[in-house]
């Protein structure tokens, strides 16, 4: 191919690799804050050699046919999820995402809300922010505020990954107990912080805190859903920054409202971005955030900046670094050629 090979970008990132990708690409940026809506990104899609994806996309199966063109997706997340792999694969479409860059970034993340359920932070900031706390004339009450304390308590990951062992790992610096459940086990990671592999429901029994760090894949939509609640004790808190799927929405709502958990933190939802007429937006004992686990500089800069590495890869004729489908290798040989 002479001309450069064209690639739709479905959102602006940092210049310095919308600048790096132009001097290889012919390169358009949807430059809306909003995501490019299905047909529009459909009829994009249908024009292009590449795309350049966030978890916000929709690349289905109709739109991988309807796109004879397209022979990379590059997503700039670690959670591909929205994308159809066994359809991409099929049409020889290569699919990328960022692994890894993004560990510690989403693991602090998680520990900024275990520590704000546990210790009620965003509940504190608007005691005092909006005046109860002047109203009620106290001062400092033995009573008031009361959270749980982590030291000595159970740390339960469902999903030991790099994510979920960083999380882990920090957790033991606060002196918690940790017990996991994963597809597989991790001997490495038992020695290391002398965490007890469980069955699910062993996990679900025994976790104060538990912190959900798995993909969402057809066996994990709805892992956590009425009888798994029911399970867990009243005093713990689940807290998840993996997808929102993972948990049934409706079955977490009756487990807040009926007691079954103390609380939750949550960073992702069945529905994004979360109506605020939702019920999870009524409970105290619940903190929310906008999906924004990953949401550092430093990390975003080098998601942006892999799924640029991937496609210039894929350009040069190479085997994409972070290739998720490497079966596409026997339909396709990398390159735009
Ligand atoms: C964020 O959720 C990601 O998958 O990168």
């Amino acid at each position: 191919m002479s001309a450069k090979p064209k690639l739709f970008m479905t959102r602006e990132v940092f210049p310095e690799v919308v600048r790096r990708l132009e001097a290889h690409f012919d390169v358009e940026v949807w430059d809306k804050y909003q995501p490019p809506k299905y047909d529009v990104l459909m009829s994009k899609a249908a024009e292009v050699d590449a795309l350049y994806t966030l978890l916000t996309d929709r690349i289905d199966c109709d739109l991988i046919r309807s796109s004879p063109r397209l022979r990379i997706v590059a997503q700039m997340a670690v959670g591909y999820d929205n994308i159809d792999v066994g359809c991409a694969t099929e049409h020889g479409v290569y699919i990328t995402n960022t692994p890894g860059v993004l560990t510690e970034a989403t693991a602090e993340f998680t520990w900024a809300l275990i520590l704000a359920a546990a210790r009620r932070i965003v509940e504190a900031d608007h005691f005092v922010r909006w005046g109860e706390w002047w109203r009620l004339e106290t001062g400092w009450h033995p009573m008031m505020m009361l959270g749980v304390e982590l030291e000595g308590k159970t740390l339960g990951i469902l999903g030991m990954g790099r994510i979920g062992s960083r999380v882990a790992e920090i957790g033991r610096a606060f002196g918690m107990r940790i017990i996991y459940h994963s597809r597989s086990r991790k001997p490495d990671i038992e020695d290391r912080l002398e965490a007890e592999y469980k069955s699910l429901e062993e996990l679900l029994r025994e976790s104060d805190i538990l912190s959900i760090h798995l993909p969402l894949t057809s066996e994990t939509r709805h892992i956590i859903g009425e009888r798994e609640l029911r399970m867990m004790k009243p005093t713990a808190i689940l807290v998840n920054t993996g997808r929102g799927a993972i948990v049934d929405t409706g079955a977490l709502v009756r487990a807040l409202s009926e007691g079954w958990i103390a609380g939750a933190a949550l960073d992702v939802f069945e529905e994004e971005p979360l109506n605020p007429n939702h019920p999870l937006t009524a409970f105290k004992n619940v903190v929310l955030a906008p999906h924004a686990a990953s949401a550092t500089r430093e990390t975003r800069l080098r998601m942006a900046s892999i799924a640029a590495e991937n496609l210039l890869a894929f350009k040069r004729g190479e085997v994409p670094p972070n290739l998720v489908n490497r079966e596409v290798l026997k339909v396709r040989p990398p390159g735009f050629g």
